[in-house]
């Protein structure tokens, strides 16, 4: 069985390969890149030399590039991780989520459609739900829920999902859905939330929290998507969407402040800046129909997860510097420069 995995070498695409030629002997993996900011060609080092592997630098938006790869290698499977990922990259501009969250993943399908591939996995996200009340902690998103997304990334994602259903109902493409909440683990990006906090701690520099960091997020163990994703390709049904999530809601504020408990580093490095444009305030996944009709359940503790996380960045720190010593310094100043730092109480 061939999987073509686009976006693999990101965050979660790259832990999902690991998975895959770790679980399946007779798996072939072809991972197709296009190495934006985001992509990280050393994180596939460990996988680079196993004959079942292959690497193709090409861009979701490139049909000729895509159908060129699907007339190599004939996948049986496409997964799509390639994505712009990052919310307030997606305020700041908008463009290139649009070509390539929506554009790309058509791009996918038509060559999926083109040579007959059995089946076509978007990976989504629960921010194309919007966000829920926090003081109604009694509602959860289902895959009943309508999209209502905020940001410029979940609107991207949220149009990307009603063309992947309208390409299963127009041309019978056999898609599959997944919307997961918020991941942390190994190799993840440096701007998203637990790994920016844990490299600014490790040294010394201050911690942004936007606005009051009252703001609550669904926390997952990448581990557990990644089997959740498998489950979903090899006995999922098709047509249908899947929302994967572990009941694990937390504040902003509080994972900042279990990393700093856990670098044995102050309090005093949180600052209170200035709060995201249209930010969610909660999102919480109802996990139950993965949990019924395939039987996943989460493996991973968060205080298990966490730590194991906080102890990757400590010792992998050789990765995250080589991603810092690029564009990252710059963004990191752009993107923070306009944050004016704020006293706790004008966020509240
Ligand atoms: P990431 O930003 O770490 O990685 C994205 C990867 O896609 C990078 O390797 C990048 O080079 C590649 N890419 C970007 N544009 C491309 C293009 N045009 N062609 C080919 N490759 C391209 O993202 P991630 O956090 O690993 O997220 C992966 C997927 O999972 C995304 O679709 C995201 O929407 C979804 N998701 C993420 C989370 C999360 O918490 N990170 C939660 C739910 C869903
Ligand atoms: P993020 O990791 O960007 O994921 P998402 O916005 O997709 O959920 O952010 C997680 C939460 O952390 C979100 O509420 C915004 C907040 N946040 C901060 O408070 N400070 C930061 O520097 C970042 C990157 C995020």
């Amino acid at each position: 069985m061939t999987i073509l995995v686009t976006g693999g070498a990101g965050f979660i695409g790259s832990n999902f390969i690991f998975y895959l030629l770790d679980q399946y002997r007779d798996c072939r993996v072809v991972c197709v890149d296009s190495l934006t900011y985001a992509g990280n060609l050393s994180t596939l080092d460990p996988v680079m030399r196993d004959p079942r592997f292959r690497f193709v630098r090409a861009s979701i938006t490139d049909s000729a590039a895509i159908e060129w790869v699907f007339e190599e290698e004939t996948p049986d499977i496409v997964v799509n991780f390639a994505a712009e990922s990052h919310v307030d990259r997606s305020i700041e501009n908008p463009s290139v989520f649009l070509e390539t969250n929506i554009l790309g993943t058509q791009v996918l399908m038509d060559a999926c459609r083109k040579f007959g591939t059995g089946r076509f996995h978007q990976v989504s996200t629960d921010e194309v739900y919007g966000d829920l009340p926090l003081d109604r902690t009694d509602l959860f998103f289902t895959e009943q829920t309508p999209l209502c997304a905020s940001s410029p990334y979940s609107a991207s994602k949220a149009a990307a999902d009603l063309l992947i259903l309208a390409y299963y109902r127009t041309f019978g493409l056999p898609v599959t859905i997944s919307r997961c909440s918020n991941n942390y683990g190994p190799f993840q990006f440096p701007e998203k939330l637990i790994p920016l906090m844990i490299i600014n701690a490790l040294e010394d520099k201050p911690l942004p929290v936007y606005g009051a960091g009252e703001n609550v997020r669904d926390w997952l163990y990448v581990e557990d998507h990644c089997r959740a994703i498998d489950r979903i390709i090899r006995d999922g049904k098709v047509g249908e969407t899947y929302n994967v999530g572990g009941h694990n809601e937390m504040k902003n504020l509080d994972i900042v402040k279990l990393i700093c408990k856990a670098l044995g580093k102050p309090e005093s490095l949180i600052t209170f800046v200035e709060d995201r444009k249209g930010h969610d305030l909660r999102y919480a996944i109802d996990p139950a129909k993965m949990q019924k009709e395939l039987g996943w359940f989460p493996q991973t503790q968060f205080a298990d997860g966490i730590q194991q996380t906080i102890q990757w960045y400590f010792e992998r720190r050789e990765w995250w510097e080589s991603i810092r010593n690029g564009e990252y310094q710059n963004d990191y100043q752009r993107m923070y420069q306009n944050r004016q730092e704020m006293n706790q109480t004008d966020g509240v």
